[in-house]
């Protein structure tokens, strides 16, 4: 894809779970910032000031458009990460408002979500459950959801699954008195269908793995504000500061979004991640395809050999896999010495893989809209070689 000219022809880049490429028009987007409009957004008039504002803004209506939510119900804050933002909403929830006695995660859950529940109830001293997830990757619906704050994620970073029954899940949690928290960290590239009209409570994400820059973002709904008591502080979130006092801007519905954005904000990297948006609704029908096909190449290459154990029960951008006899640690450099960048280990997912499954550490591919025909190629004989 031209987007991606500047990738060697041995470049083989199989880890976009973690960080996809950056598209030409991305990079493009954070460089007119730096060399046309270098400035701090909400507080200076200057006309470079301005053009921030009005770029920085539209980016969170892009969001917003993005996952067709409605400007009226849910509002964008940026973080720096889905771990930051899920950390942030969770240490600032107001419990004892809310009504909430447990908190919920699943089994297959990046450390994110996994770590931040814990501290969460102990903080609160409340009841943290680990509920096991479907093969399919939907959560059990016949589950005791009552006063429950439910942080799982809506596409796995390991094998893809996808929380099929996210509409579902969300009205049984919301009937049972419980909100719903979604680590949306792999689910914005590629899945993002499973979140368009979502009524999820908050959804986290992070920019970089959709083709953006390092960057994160918290959707936030509206309803949702009055449950946080804000504790992480300081500029650009007031609207006046007396000795012993202050008054937050987040009261005032259009600058809702100051709630979680305390300092100063990464202007470039927020406007560069409207341009991602952009090019990802560019992505056509045989985009989409072309990643999908890859995939099953690559997918049904592993299945078809017998020492090659496939996590994946079926083809996704994202596989994981160990070789019996093989450490996925050399393997891994093995790869690497051919050109082939993938990730080995666990991948922030310790306890599920390592102590429920008692995997050996795992090899992890994951493409994105840059792989070529011939990367897929020479992994499979790479991996013959080997
Ligand atoms: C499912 C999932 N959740 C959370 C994270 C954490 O993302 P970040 O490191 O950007 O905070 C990741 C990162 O790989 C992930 O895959």
């Amino acid at each position: 894809m031209k987007d991606f000219d500047y990738l060697g022809k041995n470049d083989i880049y199989l880890d976009s779970a973690c960080q996809s490429l950056r598209p030409r028009p991305v990079q493009e987007a954070l460089l007119e910032y730096y060399n046309k409009h270098n400035s701090c957004g909400e507080r200076v008039k200057y006309d470079w000031g301005v053009t921030t504002d009005k770029k920085v803004e539209a980016t969170r209506d892009k969001v917003l458009k993005y996952l067709k939510l409605k400007k009226r119900d849910y509002f964008v804050s940026f973080t720096l990460n889905t771990t930051y933002g899920i950390n942030l909403i969770l240490s600032q929830l107001d419990v004892k408002k809310l009504g909430i006695k447990r908190v919920i995660t699943s089994e297959i859950e990046h450390n994110s979500p996994f770590l931040s529940t814990m501290t969460f109830a102990e903080t609160h001293k409340i009841r943290r459950e680990v509920v096991p997830r479907l093969d399919s990757g939907e959560m059990p619906e016949d589950y005791d959801y009552s006063n429950a704050v439910v942080v799982v994620n809506s596409v796995c970073n390991f094998d893809g699954r996808r929380l099929e029954n996210i509409k579902t899940l969300t009205k049984i949690i919301h009937k049972a008195g419980g909100i719903l928290i979604i680590d949306a960290a792999q689910g914005l590239a590629h899945d993002k269908d499973l979140l368009e009209k979502t009524d999820a409570d908050a959804i986290c994400f992070s920019a970089h793995k959709m083709y953006a820059p390092s960057l994160g973002g918290i959707i936030m709904k509206r309803k949702l504000l009055p449950f946080i008591h804000t504790t992480f502080v300081g500029g650009g979130m007031v609207d006046d500061v007396l000795r012993d006092k202050y008054f937050l801007s987040a009261e005032n519905k259009d600058h809702a979004y100051t709630k979680f954005e305390a300092g100063l904000q990464a202007w470039g990297e927020i406007i560069a991640l409207g341009k991602a948006i952009d090019w990802l609704e560019e992505r056509t029908k045989a985009d989409h395809e072309r990643l999908e096909e890859l995939s099953q190449k690559l997918f049904d290459a592993l299945k078809s050999h017998e020492k090659i154990h496939v996590l994946n029960t079926e083809a996704r951008p994202t596989i994981s896999f160990y070789v019996e006899g093989i450490d996925s640690h050399l393997l891994g450099a093995a790869l690497a010495d051919q050109g082939i960048m993938a990730r080995t280990g666990y991948f922030c997912v310790h306890y599920y893989l390592d102590h429920v499954r008692h995997y050996p550490p795992l090899v992890r591919f994951s493409l994105g809209y840059h792989t070529r025909e011939e990367d897929i190629e020479k992994v499979i004989k790479a991996l013959e070689k080997i």
